[in-house]
């Protein structure tokens, strides 16, 4: 084990030192981008106004014809696009194929300066963060980055939740980690086809009263994964992402796969399609009569200390707590959108 005092080390001479604390960002969708096609390219500046990520698609979905097209259509986009305070991620390809050196190689070496986050696929144990973390110290030195790049991890393989805790605490570099449904149902012989969502034989059945026919309930498969993905992020200090979700014909599913999450205690998911924006912006923000109800407990309990009584309700340090994760996310919005800081009384 790494001891303590050598965890926030610069893991190279020269290197940027790791930070201590995670920037402050909000990240309500991490917008996909196939970098290698034009016409998409060509959106990006427009884009970069109405999401809070935008990510440069290397991976899987990227024809393998078009592999060094996306790299270099990716560098070329990061270039030439202010982006703001919008973050600036890519999806690198998986360490074990051909092309992840060159990837990190090439975009750090010419657009490592406004990079923020590499997202790391099947990341499988904390094995491949520690690679990644000493090979991007040694390009950040070689290259003058200013400030650390951070990692991103797919929780995607039977192998990776397994090691979920791990993963999370591998290195100070870890910006968080999105559940990959699509890659962890195939690792697992998952019996499902589907990116994401639930599955309409995934229930159990009210018992049997009788004539009649008995009421089943759908049940999230999901549940488990990202419980067990928000516990290691929570204690790693790091953030929690729902990942894709594949059916763009399902707005309402969709809508509900996020909140699920959120509810659980995730800050975000991918918008792989326009349409999935609009979704996640209003599911990862809270819900104004909430974040009135947080302030009510605010402001009845100033100092977080006590029990007092709100609407019937008992409050005391714990929910002081919750109010304060609603507050202060109902902050970063409202900062951020003006309509949703009118809702909030921001
Ligand atoms: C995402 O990469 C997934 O496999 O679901
Ligand atoms: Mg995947």
């Amino acid at each position: 084990m790494k001891l303590p005092r050598q965890f926030f080390q610069p893991l190279a001479i020269g290197a940027p030192s790791p930070l201590r604390e995670l920037p402050i960002r909000l990240e309500r969708m991490i917008h996909f981008v196939p970098p290698h096609v034009e016409k998409m390219r060509a959106k990006v500046p427009e884009l970069v106004r109405q999401v809070d990520v935008v990510l440069g698609n290397l991976e899987d979905a990227i024809p393998v014809e078009a592999k060094e097209a996306a790299r270099k259509g990716f560098i070329e986009m990061g270039r030439s696009v202010d982006f703001g305070q919008t973050g600036l991620w890519t999806r690198i390809n998986a360490l074990n194929s051909p092309w992840a050196l060159d990837d990190i190689i090439e975009i750090v070496g010419t657009i490592g300066n406004k990079l923020d986050v590499i997202m790391l696929p099947k990341v499988d144990g904390p094995w491949d963060i520690h690679y990644l973390d000493q090979l991007l110290a040694q390009l950040e030195a070689r290259h003058k980055i200013a400030k650390p790049i951070l990692i991103h991890a797919i929780l995607e393989t039977a192998q990776g939740v397994n090691n979920v805790e791990a993963i999370a605490s591998a290195s100070p570099r870890m910006h968080g980690m999105s559940l990959g449904p699509a890659d962890l149902a195939a690792s697992r012989a998952m019996k499902t086809t589907r990116v994401g969502g639930g599955h309409p034989e995934y229930k159990v059945l009210a018992d049997a009263a009788g004539e009649g026919p008995r009421a089943a309930y759908q049940q999230d498969l999901w549940h488990y994964t990202v419980g067990r993905m928000v516990d290691a992020c929570a204690a790693a200090g790091i953030k929690p992402f729902y990942g894709p979700f594949g059916d763009f014909s399902d707005a309402a599913a969709c809508e509900t796969q996020f909140r699920n999450a959120f509810l659980m205690g995730c800050l975000g998911a991918w918008s792989l399609h326009p349409s999935q924006i609009a979704i996640a912006k209003a599911v990862f923000a809270p819900d104004p009569a909430e974040v009135a109800f947080a302030r009510k407990i605010l402001e009845a309990m100033p100092d977080g200390a006590g029990a007092v009584m709100i609407d019937g309700k008992m409050q005391d340090d714990a929910t002081w707590k919750q109010a304060k994760v609603l507050m202060d996310l109902a902050k970063l919005v409202a900062a951020k959108d003006p309509d949703m800081a009118a809702k909030y009384a921001l």
